[in-house]
């Protein structure tokens, strides 16, 4: 059977509640206490330029996945953005409604002038994408990881050398 047509939208402030919603129903109350969650922590309240990146698939009306990206600094150096958490809800599963996601939150990153991407998650579904397991120390995070799971994809050949240090939300407007 053929897939229904996924809509990928940027994220609109009217979004941000059911977003909320699909990752309490995935991610459970445990997302709480995850790292990534703790830099992203009260910037996905509004359409802002701090979800420029954001976006959403729709099915007709119905909401099947969102993907947050969000600005950070590495080492105080701007130009990164943490992509996650991707999401694909739990009807919709099993389609490859992820991968268009994320092709999807990478564009955007690329357009508003991102260097790299970097993520907390599964390198085998992430690989495909570009992204590879960060060198051990080059990125670290406020709190606990597991390391093989830091991943980045880097848009132009060595990019990530210049991004070392520790994650930080970037709350400035984007001017890179
Ligand atoms: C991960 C997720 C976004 C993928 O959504 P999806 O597009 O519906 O996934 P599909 O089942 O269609 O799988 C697409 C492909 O990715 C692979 N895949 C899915 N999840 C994977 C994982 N965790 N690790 C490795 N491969 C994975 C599938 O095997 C499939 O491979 P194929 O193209 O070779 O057949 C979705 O399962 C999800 O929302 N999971 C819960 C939240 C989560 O874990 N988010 C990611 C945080 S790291």
């Amino acid at each position: 059977m053929t897939a229904p047509a996924l809509n990928i939208c940027p994220l609109q402030t009217r979004d941000i509640t059911p977003i909320m919603a699909l990752h309490g129903k995935v991610f459970g109350p445990g997302r709480f206490a995850r790292t990534a969650y703790r830099i992203r922590e009260g910037l996905l309240s509004e359409a802002t330029q701090a979800n420029a990146c954001s976006r959403v698939g729709w099915i007709d009306d119905t909401m099947a996945a969102s993907v947050t990206v969000t600005p950070i600094t590495i080492g105080g150096v701007p130009g990164a953005m943490l992509l996650g958490p991707l999401v694909v809800a739990p009807e919709f599963a099993g389609q490859g409604f992820g991968e268009p996601m994320v092709v999807a939150a990478l564009e955007a990153a690329k357009q508003n002038g991102a260097s790299v991407v970097v993520l907390v998650g599964d390198y085998a579904y992430y690989k495909r994408f570009g992204f590879e397991i960060v060198r051990e120390g080059h990125i670290t995070l406020p709190g606990p990881v597991n390391l093989t799971r830091v991943l980045a994809v880097e848009f132009t050949t060595g990019a990530l050398a210049k991004f070392q240090g520790l994650i930080s939300a970037d709350n400035t407007p984007i001017t890179y």
